[in-house]
């Protein structure tokens, strides 16, 4: 037992409109209401983000946004602020997905400034980080993985590093199929918590990093089970509330 409780969370991207995210709840509820000891998150579109805070409300299921600007307010047309989410009753956010760097020019620099705002609005930060496959063949996995750990939480204070949450998602494996060994995925991660270590060695054992790509009912268990991940950031297998539900059971036997 390591004392950190798993965190399963479903990254819906651009899918569900707001009927069948409430839809997607309503099936979701029964389904995980007694998986003990086991964090459970949604990630709506921001517009399905209230009418989801409700409908779980009072449940086991948490509610992330998934991206925010990281001003209060401002002259930033089209972005959603901390305080927005915070006031909603939304309870985190998902930061720099590999689709939001590649997509939508999301930078390191930005997320620096995003991941202690989150914090400050009393959001949990969830960070994406990741390599390309022609990064891994390069053998660059654990440099690109360096730059963007030590840089995108170089304005954390230390001691709130434990706070955040780290998914680590290889690009290669994001919505392919192409899952990454349980070696791969353990040696990243703990990769990734001894950076977390190099700047405080008693957050690195409360961090929780969960793993991404491509995730299912089939292989959760055995991901799960690593000894470094604490969960999983789950993509297309989280559209559906049975394999979703199917996955935390699977965090839930860990
Ligand atoms: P996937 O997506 O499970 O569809 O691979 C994961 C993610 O992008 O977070």
């Amino acid at each position: 037992m390591n004392g950190r409780t798993p965190f399963v969370a479903a990254n819906w991207k651009m899918h569900k409109t707001v009927a069948e995210a409430e839809a997607f709840a309503a099936a979701l509820l029964p389904r995980v209401s007694d998986a003990e000891g086991v964090d459970v998150a949604v990630c709506p579109s921001f517009l399905a983000l209230g009418a989801i805070v409700d409908s779980t409300r009072g449940s086991r299921v948490r509610v992330l946004a998934q991206n925010m600007h990281y001003e209060a307010s401002g002259a930033f047309t089209g972005e959603v602020s901390p305080p927005m989410l915070a006031e909603l009753g939304v309870n985190g956010v998902i930061l720099g997905h590999s689709e939001r760097r590649e997509h939508f020019a999301e930078t390191d620099r930005a997320l620096e400034l995003k991941m202690p705002a989150a914090l400050a609005a009393g959001l949990l930060p969830v960070l994406c980080v990741g390599e390309t496959e022609e990064e891994r063949e390069r053998g660059d996995t654990e440099r690109k993985l360096r730059h963007q750990v030590q840089e995108d939480l170089s304005q954390v204070d230390s001691a709130q590093l434990g706070d955040v949450v780290i998914a680590y998602e290889p690009i290669w494996a994001i919505g392919t199929g192409l899952v990454a060994t349980a070696e791969q995925a353990q040696e990243a991660i703990a990769f990734v918590r001894a950076l977390v270590g190099d700047r405080a060695p008693e957050q690195a054992e409360r961090v929780r990093i969960l793993y991404g790509g491509s995730v299912n009912p089939d292989n959760a268990a055995e991901l799960l089970a690593l000894p470094d991940v604490d969960g999983a950031l789950v993509g297309g297998a989280s559209l559906e509330a049975e394999s979703f539900a199917a996955i935390v059971a699977a965090a839930g036997r860990r």
